[in-house]
C-alpha cells in the first residue's frame, strides 16, 4: 500500500491497529448523545453535534469516548430499549453521521466505543411484535415465555421502583413474557441459536463500520435456569467466550467491556482467562470511594481491593464515580447502603431503586477539593477511569426530573439560557437545562471554566495529563501503606523500576503523617506541581497535607 493508504485502514492509523492493549491505560469519557450538543436545532443533541465537540473532548485527553445507545429506539429507557439494531435513531442523525463521527475522532488519535444491549430489545422491536402475534412465528422462540408468573422465582427485580414483577402478561401473546428491566424491555431468549447469531451479526456490522468496540450492557442476565438466581450462569460465560472469539478473529483491536454489576468474585469470570471481556467495570469500588470520603477512612477501599482477584494480563478494570445510571448501592452491605442513604441521599427524592440519583459535584457538596480528590482517587487506582460527562466541569443534577433523567441534562458549554447546547426554543429542549442557583449555566459551565486557570475543569484536565505521561500511574502493582492514621489513603503504585507514591488526606483537617521509605531514597518529584523535592536521609518521609489535599510523587 502507499501514500496515505499505508497509514489509515478505516481511518484507523496503523500504530492504532497495531497497539492491541490500547485499553488498558486509557482515559474513557460517557457521552449521552442526546445531552451533548444539537447541532440541527431540534432540542436533541446528536451526532454531528458531537463531532463539533470532539476537539474539546480531545483537548481534555480522552483516549476513548463511549457512546449511550444511538439505535432506532422508542426512547422509553433512553435508547436501552432496541427496536432497529442496524439502524440509527433519527433524532441522533444518520449511519454516515456515525461515519464521519468515527473518521473524526480517529483522525483525532481517539477511540470510540458503543453500547451493545443484548439481554432485551424493545417491545416494538419487529421480532417482538411478530412473537407476540404468532406462536408459530419464527420469533416466538426469540423470547422467554411462559403461562404462569411463576418460573425463576429465585430471581431479584432490578428496577424495583417502576416494576412489580420480572414476568408481564401479554394479552395478545396469551403467555407471560420475562424481562429484567422495564416491561417495554423483553429478554431475548440465549437459549436459542438464531438469537445467538443475531448478536454476533450486529457486532460485525458495527466493528466493520471502523467503531472500537463495545461496553456490553447487563451481561449477567443473558441466559434462565430453575432453581438459580439466573445471573452469571455458565451458559453465559460459554456465549460471551464465543463474542470474544468473534472479535479477536476479526477485529483484534477492538475491545469488549463488561457491565456486570456484581462483587468482584462474580466478575472475575467474566475476564475468563484474558478470553471473554477486555475490560470490566468495578461496581464495587465505586460506592467505596464515597464512602472513604464521607467517613474519612480509608477502610472501605482497602476491603473492596483487597478482595479483588486479580486478573489475566490482557484485561483491566474500568473504575468510575459516575455515570449514567444512580449511584448504585446493590455492591454493599445493607448496614453500608444505610449509611450511604443516610449521608448522601437525606433529601427527599434522591433514592432510586437500590441507589442514589444525584451527580458527583451535588454528592460531594459542590466542594471542589472533594471532589479533585475523588478524581485523584480515580486517577491513581489501578483500572483505566472513566468520566461522565458534565462531572469535569462539575455540572449539577435535577430530582424533579423522572427516574434517571436528572442526570442526563443538557450539556453545560457557556452561560447563555440554553447553556450552549442548542439553539431551539427553550421549551423545545428534550430536558430543562439546570436551574439550581448553584450549578445553573451561570455558575458552571465550559467556557468560563477553561479560562479560570484554578477551575476544576483545568486541575482534571492537568492530572489526566500527568496521568498519562505515567503509565505507571495506571497499570502497575497496588501495595497499600500504613500510616497510622486511616485517614490518609497512602499506596505505592510499581511497576518495573518505577515507583509512585500517592497519599490523599480524606479528612478535613491538616495531617502530618511518615511514611517508611523501602531504601534510601534520593530524589523525588512532585508530579502534579512538577516540582523536585528531596528525600530524607532517613528511611522516612515526613508528609503534610491539607484537609482533602494529594500528592503524587515519583520516587527515584
Ligand atoms: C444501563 C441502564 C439500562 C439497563 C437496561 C443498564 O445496565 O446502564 O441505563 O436502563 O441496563 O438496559
Amino acid at each position: 500500500m502507499k501514500g496515505s493508504f499505508a497509514f489509515f485502514m478505516k481511518g484507523k492509523s496503523i500504530s492504532m491497529k497495531n497497539d492491541i492493549n490500547w485499553y488498558q491505560n486509557a482515559i474513557f469519557y460517557e457521552v449521552y448523545v442526546r445531552a451533548y450538543a444539537d447541532s440541527n436545532g431540534d432540542g436533541h443533541g446528536d451526532l454531528r453535534g458531537l463531532i463539533q465537540k470532539l476537539d474539546y473532548i480531545k483537548d481534555l485527553g480522552v483516549d476513548c469516548i463511549w457512546m449511550l445507545p444511538i439505535y432506532e429506539s422508542p426512547l422509553r429507557d433512553d435508547g436501552y430499549d432496541i427496536s432497529d439494531y442496524y439502524t440509527i435513531a433519527n433524532v441522533f442523525g444518520s449511519v454516515d453521521d456515525l461515519r464521519e463521527l468515527l473518521k473524526k475522532t480517529h483522525d483525532r488519535g481517539m477511540r470510540l466505543i458503543m453500547d451493545l444491549v443484548v439481554n432485551h430489545t424493545s417491545d416494538q422491536h419487529p421480532w417482538f411484535q411478530a412473537a407476540r402475534k404468532d406462536r408459530k412465528s419464527p420469533y416466538r422462540d426469540y423470547y422467554v415465555w411462559s403461562d404462569d408468573d411463576r418460573k425463576y422465582q429465585g430471581t431479584r427485580i432490578i428496577f424495583i421502583d417502576t416494576e412489580k414483577s420480572n414476568w408481564t402478561w401479554d394479552g395478545q401473546a396469551g403467555q407471560f413474557y420475562w424481562h429484567r428491566f422495564y416491561a417495554s424491555q423483553p429478554d431475548l431468549n440465549f437459549d436459542n441459536p438464531k438469537v445467538q447469531q443475531e448478536i454476533l451479526d450486529v457486532m460485525d456490522y458495527w466493528l466493520a463500520m471502523g467503531v472500537d468496540g463495545f461496553r456490553v450492557d447487563a451481561v449477567p442476565y443473558l441466559f434462565e435456569r430453575e432453581g438459580t438466581n439466573c445471573e452469571n450462569l455458565p451458559e453465559t460465560h460459554q456465549y460471551l467466550k464465543r463474542m470474544r472469539q468473534f472479535v479477536d478473529h476479526k477485529y483484534p483491536d477492538c475491545i469488549m467491556l463488561c457491565e456486570a454489576n456484581q462483587w468482584p468474585e462474580d466478575v472475575r469470570p467474566y475476564f475468563g482467562e484474558g478470553d471473554e471481556f477486555h475490560m470490566g467495570f468495578h461496581f464495587p469500588l465505586m460506592p467505596r470511594i464515597y464512602m472513604a470520603l464521607g467517613k474519612e477512612d480509608v477502610t472501605p477501599l482497602f476491603q473492596i481491593l483487597k478482595r479483588t482477584p486479580d486478573i489475566p494480563n490482557n484485561c483491566q478494570w474500568c473504575i468510575f464515580l459516575r455515570n449514567h445510571d444512580e449511584l448504585t448501592l446493590e455492591m454493599v452491605t445493607e448496614e453500608e447502603r444505610q449509611w450511604m442513604w443516610d449521608f448522601y441521599a437525606a433529601q427527599p427524592g434522591t433514592r432510586l431503586n437500590l441507589g442514589i440519583r444525584r451527580r458527583l459535584a451535588p454528592l460531594l457538596g459542590n466542594n471542589q477539593k472533594k471532589i479533585e480528590l475523588a478524581y485523584s482517587l480515580l486517577f491513581t487506582l489501578p483500572g483505566s477511569p472513566i468520566i461522565y460527562y458534565g462531572d469535569e466541569i462539575g455540572m449539577g443534577d435535577n430530582i424533579e426530573l423522572f427516574d434517571r433523567n436528572g442526570l442526563r441534562t443538557p450539556m453545560q458549554w457557556d452561560n447563555s439560557p440554553n447553556a450552549g447546547f442548542s439553539h431551539a426554543d427553550s421549551s423545545r429542549l428534550y430536558a430543562p437545562v439546570i436551574n439550581d442557583e448553584r450549578f445553573k449555566p451561570q455558575q458552571v459551565n465550559v467556557e468560563d471554566q477553561r479560562q479560570t486557570p484554578e477551575s476544576l475543569y483545568n486541575h482534571i484536565k492537568h492530572m489526566l495529563a500527568v496521568r498519562k505521561q505515567h503509565a505507571g500511574l495506571g497499570s502497575s502493582l497496588l501495595e497499600w501503606i500504613d500510616t497510622g492514621n486511616n485517614a490518609i489513603a497512602a499506596y505505592w503504585r510499581i511497576r518495573g523500576e518505577e515507583r509512585f507514591l500517592i497519599c490523599n488526606n480524606l479528612s478535613e483537617t491538616t495531617l502530618t503523617f511518615k511514611i517508611e521509605m523501602p531504601t534510601a531514597l534520593t530524589k523525588g518529584m512532585d508530579l502534579l506541581s512538577g516540582k523536585d523535592i528531596d528525600m530524607p536521609s532517613s528511611h522516612e518521609l515526613c508528609l503534610n497535607l491539607a484537609s482533602h489535599a494529594f500528592v503524587w510523587l515519583k520516587i527515584n
